[in-house]
């Protein structure tokens, strides 16, 4: 591998509801980039667990759910041996389970090797937990998103409401403060901001200004990490 293999990979990291998946997928249409949501892998993995009947003591395990499991993607779609799933991979009950499916180790590498590979192809944007950490920590620009709490909870509630899901936001807020404790506390690959990561706050920042934002930084990164590897 040489230093221009990642010489075009925008990493974006944040907590659930901080704007990642509009932002990067707007980014990337921008900067004329692929856009891969690796959340979405994690729900996908979720979902076929669900539907095989691993929590309900189901006779199937994680290893052999993964060996079942085919992941292709086109643009913002995410497909499931050959089915498009990515609405069903949104709903509450997966929501609830995700995390815990994202603790696991064999899940972690498995996923972690796949977006790996497809970041190695460059001209990507990754969003994320974990990509400026340890998905792709060579990225060139790498973008920490956070934003309130509230803020958070009212965006997840409108995204639902929009798709005839009605969710109470205190208890919202409840779910997302709880996923952020697992998401940010568990051992592997743990949500936090890679020390070079550049931290935007986006709660009372419009959706294009955090686009435009970084869209400046990445021309700027990828014109003197050019120059440095080149
Ligand atoms: O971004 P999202 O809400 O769709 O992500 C779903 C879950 O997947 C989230 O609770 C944490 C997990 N996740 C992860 O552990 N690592 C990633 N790179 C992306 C998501």
């Amino acid at each position: 591998m040489n230093g221009n293999t990642f010489l075009k990979v925008i990493a974006i990291d944040g907590p659930a509801g901080s704007g990642k998946s509009t932002v990067a997928k707007m980014v990337a249409e921008k900067m004329n980039m692929r856009y891969l949501d690796t959340g979405a892998m994690y729900r996908v993995v979720t979902f076929y667990l669900i539907k095989t009947g691993f929590f309900e003591g189901g006779a199937i395990d994680i290893h052999s759910a993964l060996i079942g499991i085919k992941l292709d993607f086109e643009n913002d779609r995410i497909f499931l041996n050959g089915k498009d799933v990515s609405e069903e991979i949104r709903t509450p009950m997966v929501d609830t389970k995700v995390s815990y499916v994202a603790k696991q180790e064999e899940v972690r590498a498995f996923l972690t090797r796949m977006q790996r590979e497809i970041a190695e192809r460059g001209n990507v944007v990754i969003e994320g937990r974990d990509i400026g950490t340890v998905v792709v920590p060579e990225a060139p620009l790498k973008i920490f998103l956070t934003a309130s709490i509230k803020e958070r909870a009212r965006r997840r509630v409108a995204q639902l409401r929009s798709k005839g899901i009605e969710v109470d936001i205190e208890k919202m807020k409840r779910e997302i403060r709880k996923r952020d404790e697992i998401d940010s506390s568990r051992s592997l690959a743990p949500l936090v901001k890679s020390k070079d990561a550049i931290e935007i706050d986006t709660t009372t920042l419009s959706i294009e200004e955090v686009v435009d934002k970084i869209v400046r930084l990445a021309k700027k990164r990828f014109k003197e990490h050019g120059r440095d590897v080149g």
